[in-house]
């Protein structure tokens, strides 16, 4: 099957080392893969309304919602390029994320049933050094993952704080180059253990 892969750049900059390190990530995909690349900056999503114990919400067209609704359900493969904003995604990141809520009561979509099983990553920049200060990021995005019944495969992460800067950490660098190469498990919450195989 052809893999669709969707990069949604959520830094407040352009070129940043997020994108740089995601573009490093990608350039090893097989030639078959496809890859959509969406700025979210170029794509400003509305604040997200809570219509959930409302009224049903009604399938966005022509606007930017569209485009990262339709762009979302075409893609086997979906990374969140975010950089590491107060340690978490960054707000237009975390506004895409919000509409998937609304993107679940949508009438005709089937967005849960249509995104279980296909894979989200995570590619990240941050100033700090010690990379578990990005652990509040990786987890939104592991426990989003698992709430879709969706694979997860990990957060590809990266030094650096002024553009560029991600280009000087080799690690990241040698990271980039398998990261999408693994074969991703389903995400799981914490407090689920991992059924253990029958014999
Ligand atoms: C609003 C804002 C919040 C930030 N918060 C953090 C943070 O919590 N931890 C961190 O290590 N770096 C933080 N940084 C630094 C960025 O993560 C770092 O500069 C990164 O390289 C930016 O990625 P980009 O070049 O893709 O935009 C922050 C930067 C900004 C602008």
């Amino acid at each position: 099957m052809t893999r669709h892969f969707l990069f949604l750049l959520g830094s407040s900059r352009a070129n940043g080392n997020t994108e740089l390190l995601a573009r490093k990530a990608a350039e090893q995909l097989p030639a078959d893969v496809t890859r959509r690349w969406i700025d979210l900056a170029e794509h400003p999503l509305p604040d997200f309304e809570d219509l959930r114990h409302d009224s049903d919400h009604v399938r966005p067209s022509g606007d930017h919602t569209a485009t990262l609704l339709d762009a979302t359900l075409a893609a086997t493969d979906l990374v969140i390029a975010s950089p590491l904003y107060w340690y978490s995604v960054s707000a237009s990141t975390k506004r895409y994320l919000d509409h998937w809520s609304g993107w679940l009561r949508t009438p005709g979509i089937e967005f849960k049933k249509t995104m279980a099983g296909r894979t989200l990553w995570g590619v990240t920049a941050l100033a700090h050094e010690e990379e578990e200060v990005a652990e509040p990021l990786v987890g939104t995005l592991n426990h989003s993952a698992a709430y879709l019944g969706m694979r997860f495969g990990g957060v590809l992460l990266g030094n650096g704080s002024k553009p560029g800067d991600v280009l000087n950490d080799s690690a990241a660098l040698a990271a980039a180059k398998t990261f999408f190469a693994q074969e991703p498990p389903l995400a799981r919450f914490p407090y689920e253990v991992p059924s253990l195989a029958t014999p």
